[in-house]
Parts: structure tokens; sequence; C-alpha cells
């Protein structure tokens, strides 16, 4: 069956990025790089998703340097002549096929609990030392932890532009550390980065800014944030376009080019009143292109639990679905997650229209990389 794809494979041009189509890798952890070094395999994994296609991929979170930014065993480090040879080799693999790359630099704050690599002993560092409301975990920061991780960041990002990267993402989503500063939940701190929310703000925005002057103005920044916690899926950091609006601002004028809303279902309205989803609004208010994501090419069987009927699940979440939202420019690009990971070559199926022959997400697969 042939289907319109519109716009999802036209060309994407910001400053010097040139993207072959709208189509992004999500970000996602693997676990699959000892002593913090992507190798050979996460090269060839990269290498796969870009031989087939994807416009751009943003890696899975890789750690700023910073004792305490890893949460997980595995995750690749962004620092250190190892680990940042390894994801040279990664670039230059993407790039010969043919893609574009952004790393995702991370750093976990309180979701780190004392044992996890590099140095065990290191607790979770956080805006107010703690790990959801009202569980404490990990040490607050102090002024010069907060100094500390801004350099961090910047020093990750001028790394990625030196490697070759054709831009960064910032992760600022999913209760890590830079939204714990974010999150009223997390932040009760009482001097200028807690309490209104351009306080809040100021931790981020300084993050921005200093990316932004040590990498120039033409390199992309990319900032994903999220309403949703793994925390608490259903917390909020704004109610109304109002407040989105005035999250957004400093942001952007901080120098980020590139929002990546996320959200976990695409179709699902942000606010009352309209259909627009999260990137919907945060590119309508911001006028920045932005990048939506939330189970694209998940099959109807895995969706359709959200849904009265199959039917309605292929209407409502379908492909179809998205092109019309793309072709309204509700947002500019889209990213995919759990369905690359499964099929490398999904993208391309999806051109040719071999829907049949998309493979479906299973759990095994986080076990393998591929
Ligand atoms: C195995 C796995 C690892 C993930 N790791 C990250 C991550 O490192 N950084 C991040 O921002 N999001 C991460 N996510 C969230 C994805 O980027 C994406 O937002 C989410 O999977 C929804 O997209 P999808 O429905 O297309 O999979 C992860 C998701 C999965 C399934």
């Amino acid at each position: 069956m042939s289907m319109n794809l519109g716009p999802l494979f036209e060309p994407f041009e910001l400053h010097n990025l040139k993207l072959r189509n709208r189509v992004a890798m999500a970000p996602m952890t693997r676990n699959f790089s000892p002593g913090g070094v992507p190798g050979e395999n996460v090269e060839a994994y990269y290498r796969r998703r870009a031989e087939a296609g994807v416009g751009l991929i943003i890696t899975e979170g890789t750690t700023v340097n910073h004792p305490a930014a890893n949460g997980y065993p595995n995750v690749p480090a962004f620092h250190g002549a190892d680990a940042l040879q390894g994801w040279k080799n990664v670039v230059d693999a993407v790039h010969e096929a043919g893609g574009t790359i952004f790393p995702q630099l991370w750093h976990v704050g309180a979701v780190r609990k004392e044992g996890t690599p590099p140095d065990p002993s290191v607790p979770g560092y956080s805006p107010s030392g703690l790990f959801a409301p009202g569980k404490p975990s990990g040490k607050a920061m102090t002024k010069d932890d907060i100094d500390d991780v801004v350099t961090a960041f910047a020093d990750a990002a001028q790394d990625a532009k030196a490697l070759g990267f054709d831009g960064v993402e910032i992760h600022g989503a999913h209760g890590y550390l830079l939204d714990q500063f974010l999150w009223e939940g997390t932040n009760q701190r009482e001097d200028e980065y807690g309490g209104s929310l351009q306080n809040r703000l100021r931790f981020v925005v300084e993050i921005v800014e200093a990316v932004r002057h040590r990498v120039g103005p033409d390199f992309p920044i990319m900032l994903r944030f999220s309403q949703w916690k793994q925390q608490d899926y259903d917390a909020k950091l704004v109610n109304s376009p109002e407040e989105l609006e005035a999250f957004l601002k400093p942001l952007a004028e901080a120098g980020v080019d590139i929002f990546h809303a996320s959200t976990r279902r695409f179709w699902e309205p942000e606010f009352e009143g309209s259909d627009l989803n999260l990137a919907g609004w945060t590119q309508k208010l911001t006028g920045k292109p932005t990048m939506s994501v939330g189970s694209v090419g998940l099959t109807e069987d895995f969706i359709s639990g959200t849904f009265a009927s199959k039917q309605e699940a292929v209407e409502k979440a379908g492909i179809d679905e998205l092109v019309a939202r793309m072709t309204n420019h509700e947002f500019e690009l889209i990213a995919v997650g759990r369905a690359l990971l499964q099929d490398p070559e999904w993208l391309t199926k999806v051109k040719e229209g071999r829907l049949n022959e998309v493979e479906s997400f299973a759990k095994k697969s986080l076990a393998e990389l591929y």
C-alpha cells in the first residue's frame, strides 16, 4: 500500500545543519559501553540506522564530565580520550552513511544511587537532595556544584563540535538533573535557583548560555524537555499555553535553536480546546522548529489498549495522523524511538510502503545491540 508521506521525507535546514528528511532516532540508553567507552558495536548500531535513511540520529544519553553525572551501568561517557575517540568513530560512520548526529548530553541528578560507576562512593546530586517530592536522596547542590555542572555541559558541547557532531541535544527532560531544577516537586531551593519559574529556569538557562558561548552562533543546540517525569507520569511543569510561553521564552533567548518536546503519545492534545500536542504548542509559541515524539510506528496491537478499537488506533495514532500534523506544520521534526530500536530498517520500510514487513517492538530486543 503506498502512503502519502507528505513532509516526512522533505529536507530540513537550520544554519549549517542539513537533514535529508525530518525523521530522527530518539535518544535511547542502551548500556553497551563498558567503562563508558562506546566501541565498535555501538558504532555499527548507529551506522545501521544512518544507512537505512534516518535523517538525524540523537545518541543515547551520554554523561558530561561530573562525578555524579552517571546513573546506570555501561552508559557511554562524553569525556576522556578513549570515550571521545569512540564517539569520533561513531560520528564518522554516521557521516559516511549520509546521516547526521547529535550527542544527548546528560546528567542524571538524584536518579543516581551510591554504588553506581564510575566512583561508587559518589552520591546523587540534585537541587534539594530529593529524588521525588518527599523522597530524600543524595546531596543538595551548592553554588560551586552548579557552576561545575554548567561548565561540564559547555565542555561537552565544545568537544562535540570538535569531534564533528552536527549539533547537540541537552537532556532537560524526564525527571533527571535539569528537570529536577525545573520541577517544583524536586526544587525547594530558597536561593536564586528555586522558587519562581524564572528562578527554577536559571540553571538550565545558564547551561544553554554557556553552551552557546562555547560553540558559537551557528552550531545547533536542541533542548529536550517534558512535562512527565519518571517519578510521576502525571507531573506538570506548566498548565496553560501562557505558562508554557513563560517557560520557553528564556530558553529560546538563551540560545536554544530546536525544542524537543518529549511526550509519550504524539497524538495527545496538551491543553483543552485545541488538538495541538506539546511540540505543536511549543513551535507556535516560540516560532522555533520543534521535534515531537511518542509511540510513532508502534503497531496497532501495542497501542490499541489506548483506544476503543484497532481501527480507532490506526486513525488517531498511525502514520497518516503524523503526516497530517506535519503537513500542517504543527511541528517540523519527529523522533522515533522503539520502532527504530527494534527495526533498523523501519524508515526504509515506511518509505517503500512495506509496513507489513515492519517488526513489532518487543522488550527482549533491549538485551541486544544490533
Ligand atoms: C530503551 C529506552 C531508553 C531510553 N533512553 C532515553 C535517554 O537516554 N534519553 C532520553 O531523553 N530518552 C530516553 N528514552 C525515551 C525515548 O527517547 C522516547 O522519548 C520514548 O521511547 C518514546 O518514543 P517511542 O514511543 O518512539 O519509543 C528511552 C526510551 C527507551 C525505550
